[in-house]
């Protein structure tokens, strides 16, 4: 059974509004939204569908080998080319930040090819969880210590398609 922690509404309407925030803050200029697959998809069209400027879209895919604990080490399944990211406003949308170590890995490799600017916007944070310092420049829900499914979020690649966010009741 899955307990609703976060309703769809509660998210859109967070996302709408993150959405507004950010096109205040870029207005007219063009902007790269990277989606880091596959948890970041719903977030991201939601947030692009109410996003009124210039917006590029590019996706990221990493895989981070942790079993039981994160061991820290990130792996690269798909890349960006450098000519889509050199000297372009970037904004790299994450699910969720937990250890910070995805997090730590995909700025690193942004900032590699020199975007004009980079910011980091995650859907939701665990912040009591981080093991490195870093932090996402906006996070739309900061959540307790708990696993979570739904909007994009998996357990075993399951889970997925729930509209809402949700923990599994064992
Ligand atoms: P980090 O490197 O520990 O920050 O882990 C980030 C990645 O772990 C996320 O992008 C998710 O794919 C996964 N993850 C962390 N916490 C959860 C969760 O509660 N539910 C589903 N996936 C999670
Ligand atoms: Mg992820």
């Amino acid at each position: 059974m899955i307990k609703k922690l976060i309703s769809e509404k509660e998210i859109n309407s967070k996302i709408k509004e993150l959405s507004n925030t950010l096109y205040q803050e870029y207005k007219d200029e063009e902007v790269v939204f990277i989606c880091t697959l596959k948890g970041a998809v719903f977030f991201t069209c939601e947030l692009l569908k109410h996003y009124k400027g210039d917006a590029r879209l590019e996706f990221l895919r990493v895989s981070s080998y942790s079993g039981e604990k994160s061991s820290g080490k990130v792996e690269l399944n798909l890349s960006i080319s450098e000519k889509n990211i050199k000297d372009k406003n970037v904004i790299i949308l994450e699910d969720i930040v937990d250890t910070g170590h995805t997090l730590k890995f995909l700025k690193g490799y942004i900032n590699d090819m020199s975007p004009k600017t980079l910011k980091i916007v995650t859907l939701l944070d665990k912040k009591e969880r981080r093991e490195v310092s870093i932090d996402a420049d906006y996070s739309c829900f900061v959540i307790d210590d708990l696993f979570v499914v739904g909007y994009g979020l998996d357990y075993d690649q399951k889970y997925r398609n729930l509209p809402y966010i949700g923990v599994i009741q064992k």
